[in-house]
């Protein structure tokens, strides 16, 4: 098929596009690259022998989007491109609405207008805030604690009226929950500007020197170790979850259809931190700090839904994700950053 991928050249994004490449879909990413840089495309291009068409654009402007359209006359639109930080949206909600319900307002009416009718939409277990019963699943009350989440809930939302009210749309909805790791090959990861602000990335900072320690926030939760659990899900088996949406999305019965993308298994936060040491050989040290605001003590998925459903259920294990997110660090210790300035990737 021909796929469009928004935000295509982010962390999850160039993972899918591989996913897509290595099954014989056509692959075109708009991105406006501002959290990515181009050198993902030379990552995917390395990772898979095979170039995505790419465009620099910002999806909110409309006219450069419907021109994209035209010229790549996509089957469905895997859309990804979005802010995604919990703590910015918190500092700075209003960008966060203008940003994340803007990009997909924009990008449903060009739909609309092109007659693409097929979409696969990067949701967040943020949109189930502190749920009452654990593991989640679809049908828990949706309460998010953050703009950020707010932003997701309100996205599905706007997904859910347009495909009710027009049989001719039809959507799948992802709630990932804590995508880490990366491709094997080393060639792609996740590479974050600045500080780190989330867990996984940190400890590959930590890993490869270019951080000292890893900051725990909070050993006094409810948990077996006082620190929080999560479900960790390795990118790639997240990239091969939109390969089955897609594919539900050609026989699905019209509307909006909602999965939880994770393992179903939950993880403290020294667990991961255990399993990099043994992945890494490094000391990796701690320190213990208060609780970070608006943490929850756990949250991991029932995935039986998208199982059922979808035919696709998390293959690979905690240590997998901690040996390709090394793979990927130990290879690239500043990530993609030294290519931004002056890459060539034909060296
Ligand atoms: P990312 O920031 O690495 O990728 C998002 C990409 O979208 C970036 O390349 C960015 O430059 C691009 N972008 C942003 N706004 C754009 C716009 N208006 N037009 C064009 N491009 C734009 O993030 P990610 O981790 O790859 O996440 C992808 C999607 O999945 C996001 O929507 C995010 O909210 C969602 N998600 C991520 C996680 C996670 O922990 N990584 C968890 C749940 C959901
Ligand atoms: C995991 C655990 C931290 C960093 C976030 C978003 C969520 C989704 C996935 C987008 C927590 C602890 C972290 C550190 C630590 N993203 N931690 N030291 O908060 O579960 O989820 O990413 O949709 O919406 O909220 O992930 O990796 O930030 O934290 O101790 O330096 O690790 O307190 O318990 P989180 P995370």
């Amino acid at each position: 098929m021909r796929v469009l991928v928004t935000g295509g050249a982010g962390f999850v994004g160039s993972h899918t596009c591989v996913a897509l490449l290595e099954a014989g879909h056509e692959v075109a990413v708009v991105d406006s690259l501002e959290n990515s840089s181009e050198a993902a495309i030379d990552g995917v291009a390395r990772a898979t022998g095979c170039r995505p068409h790419f465009k620099v654009a910002d999806c909110r402007d409309t006219k450069k989007l419907e021109q994209i359209f035209k010229e790549v006359q996509p089957a469905v639109v895997l859309h990804f491109a979005g802010l995604k930080s919990v703590a910015e949206s918190m500092a700075d909600p209003l960008r966060y609405y203008q940003h994340n319900i803007g990009t997909t307002a924009v990008l449903l009416a060009v739909m609309q207008r092109c007659e693409v009718f097929q979409i696969v939409f990067s949701s967040s277990a943020a949109v189930y805030g502190a749920p009452h019963e654990l593991p989640v699943a679809e049908e828990a009350p949706a309460q998010p604690t953050n703009p950020y989440g707010t932003t997701k809930l309100l996205i599905e939302q706007m997904i859910r009226d347009i495909t009710f009210a027009d049989p001719r749309w039809s959507a799948v909805v992802l709630r990932y929950f804590n995508p880490v790791g990366a491709h094997p090959s080393g060639l792609m990861g996740e590479d974050p500007e600045g500080m780190p602000a989330n867990l996984m990335p940190y400890l590959l900072q930590v890993a490869v020197g270019r951080r000292a320690s890893l900051p725990v926030y909070g050993i006094d939760y409810p948990t077996h170790d006082g620190t929080a659990l999560r479900d960790y899900i390795h990118v790639m088996d997240l990239a091969e979850g939109h390969l089955a949406a897609m594919g539900y999305l050609q026989d699905a019965p019209k509307g909006t259809h909602t999965f939880n993308l994770g393992t179903g298994r939950a993880t403290s936060v020294l667990e991961l931190l255990r399993a990099m040491r043994h992945v890494t050989g490094v000391k990796l040290p701690y320190e213990i700090r208060g609780r970070r605001p608006g943490d929850v003590a756990e949250l991991w998925a029932n995935p039986e839904k998208a199982e059922r459903e979808l035919g696709w259920r998390a293959t690979r294990t905690l240590e997998d994700m901690c040996r390709d997110g090394w793979a990927w660090q130990s290879q690239n210790p500043a990530g993609y950053s030294y290519r931004r300035a002056g890459y060539n990737p034909a060296d």
